[in-house]
């Protein structure tokens, strides 16, 4: 049988980061879960309906993860964005998923460019680099995948802890309320402790597993807080295209307070914990994003994967 779209992604991830690896997920593979509650403001209930945005406390369960399907790739290269995924455990569920990453905007804005694109990034065996003439030849015919590049690289600086970054929706949704009124975001978290990346001196000094034994010391410390805050759509801004970043001075409206308060019990590769961004609520409605829609399609090539080799 012919592969579909969705396994060619997920085979086209596993050509960069050398996977299939065992009952791993295919990208985001290195993960830490916790626990703890989101508390939305009054102002997001004002915009949604969705019942975790009505203001009353709701369990979470959340993943910090590193963007390689490779569980061992080191904590300290610069090639990988962070991943910050919060499942909303809303009482009478069901729960609602939020799966955000460090990355200020998306390489590709299809499912075909994405695996145009990662075909490209595959490194050859012999030089460990991916065929330069190839990825340039793809980069010449996709110049939003250039320019989105320039701005997705800085945020591959290693930074000194999950709780020290910010991490995107990147797709657009759009709030609805209890009148019907529509209003379309992009969301973002927040970190309470700034956002920091390590400085060039520290980074080979940091070592291949430094990030997970943070969290740990900090949970220990002290909670770990980001804001939930939506940047408010302005008329001509793209609904669709998750390579083009919105103007800078759009409205901000903060949503509500994350607070990370322990690690959760680990996860059993046997009952993997599912986090897609289109496990939405009444009161948020996902936009056309092509990008966005093939995401819950990989993501299950991937979860049948990660259960069929537990
Ligand atoms: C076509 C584009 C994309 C493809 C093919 C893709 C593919 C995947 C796959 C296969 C997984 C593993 C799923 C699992 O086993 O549970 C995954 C996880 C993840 N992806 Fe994507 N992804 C894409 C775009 C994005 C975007 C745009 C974001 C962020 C805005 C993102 C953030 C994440 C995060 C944070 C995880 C880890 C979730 C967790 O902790 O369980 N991905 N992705």
């Amino acid at each position: 049988m012919m592969a579909t779209l969705y396994e060619e992604l997920v085979a086209a991830i596993d050509g960069v980061s050398g996977g299939p690896y065992d009952g791993r997920r295919a990208a985001h593979a290195k993960g830490i879960l916790c626990e703890g509650s989101f508390t939305a403001t009054p102002r997001a209930a004002e915009l949604s309906r969705a019942k975790h945005l009505s203001g009353d406390p709701v369990p979470v369960t959340v993943r910090f993860s590193n963007g390689s399907g490779n569980p061992d790739l080191p904590d300290n290269v610069r090639t990988e964005g962070r991943g910050l995924a919060v499942k909303f455990e809303v009482p009478d569920g069901p729960a609602v998923d939020s799966v955000t990453i460090t990355l200020p905007v998306f390489f590709v804005r299809t499912p075909e460019d994405f695996l145009e694109f990662t075909r490209a990034r595959k490194p050859d065996p012999e030089t460990g680099q991916p065929d330069m003439e190839k990825l340039e030849a793809v980069l010449a015919d996709h110049p939003e995948t250039a320019a989105a590049l320039q701005l997705i690289l800085p945020s591959f600086v290693p930074p000194v802890s999950y709780a020290t970054c910010a991490y995107n929706s990147l797709h657009a949704f759009c709030l609805v309320n209890a009148d019907e009124e529509a209003t379309w975001v992009r969301l973002r978290w927040q970190p309470e402790a700034d956002e920091h990346l390590l400085a060039e001196e520290e980074i080979e000094g940091a070592g291949a597993d430094y990030l997970q034994p943070e969290l740990r010391e900090r949970l220990d410390r002290e909670p770990i807080r980001f804001a939930l805050v939506a940047t408010i759509r302005g008329d001509d801004d793209t609904l669709e295209d998750p390579t083009v970043a919105w103007p800078e001075d759009r409205e901000r409206v903060e949503l509500g307070t994350l607070e990370i308060t322990g690690l959760a019990e680990p996860e059993d590769p046997a009952q993997p914990i599912v986090f897609d961004p289109n496990n939405l609520a009444d009161g948020i409605v996902p936009s056309d994003d092509r990008i966005l829609h093939a995401r819950s399609h990989a993501y299950s090539v991937s979860i049948e994967r990660r259960m069929a080799t537990a």
